[in-house]
């Protein structure tokens, strides 16, 4: 199992219903292609952090990075070959509407604020992120999602 995390800017305004409308194709299509992962929104930021094998992870971010609708800043990948983090997350779409999200929205705000300041090597900085995926994907697993 490989996985990365990426922070983007948005290009264009994104209303609610957009968002939901990219989550729930997103889904689908993870779904199929066995990507597990979340997508975050904020501050016309988004952050999404993706799971999966090799090929399909790659086919995907390549597919992600051409979209003109956002413009990558940073990106980490890893080749950890563990288990996956979020099995049942095929893409959870995070906001601060549910309960289960106030939770964990500590932790993706973290992060976003270290993809922000992370150098593309500096180790440091990609362990930081690592330890903040973790608590978020045992944080997930607290909340039963
Ligand atoms: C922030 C952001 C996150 C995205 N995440 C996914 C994703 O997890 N899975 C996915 O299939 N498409 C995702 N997309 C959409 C892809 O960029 C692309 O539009 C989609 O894969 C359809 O591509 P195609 O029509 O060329 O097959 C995302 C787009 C954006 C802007």
């Amino acid at each position: 199992m490989k996985s990365l995390i990426y922070i983007s800017e948005a290009c264009q305004p994104f209303s609610y219903h957009e968002l939901m409308e990219l989550a729930d194709k997103a889904s689908a299509e993870n779904t199929n292609h066995l990507i597990t992962g979340f997508l975050c929104f904020k501050n016309n930021t988004f952050i999404q952090y993706l799971e999966g094998e090799s090929i399909e992870l790659g086919d995907l971010f390549t597919k992600i990075s051409q979209d003109t609708r956002h413009k990558i800043i940073n990106m980490i990948y890893v080749d950890d070959d563990g288990p996956r983090r979020f099995p049942k997350w095929h893409m959870r779409y995070v906001d601060s509407a549910t309960e289960f999200n106030h939770s964990i929205e500590p932790f993706i705000f973290n992060l976003m604020k270290l993809m922000k300041v992370a150098s593309v090597d500096g180790k440091e900085w990609h362990d930081m992120i690592w330890r903040g995926i973790e608590l978020l994907a045992r944080g997930g697993e607290k909340a039963k999602v």
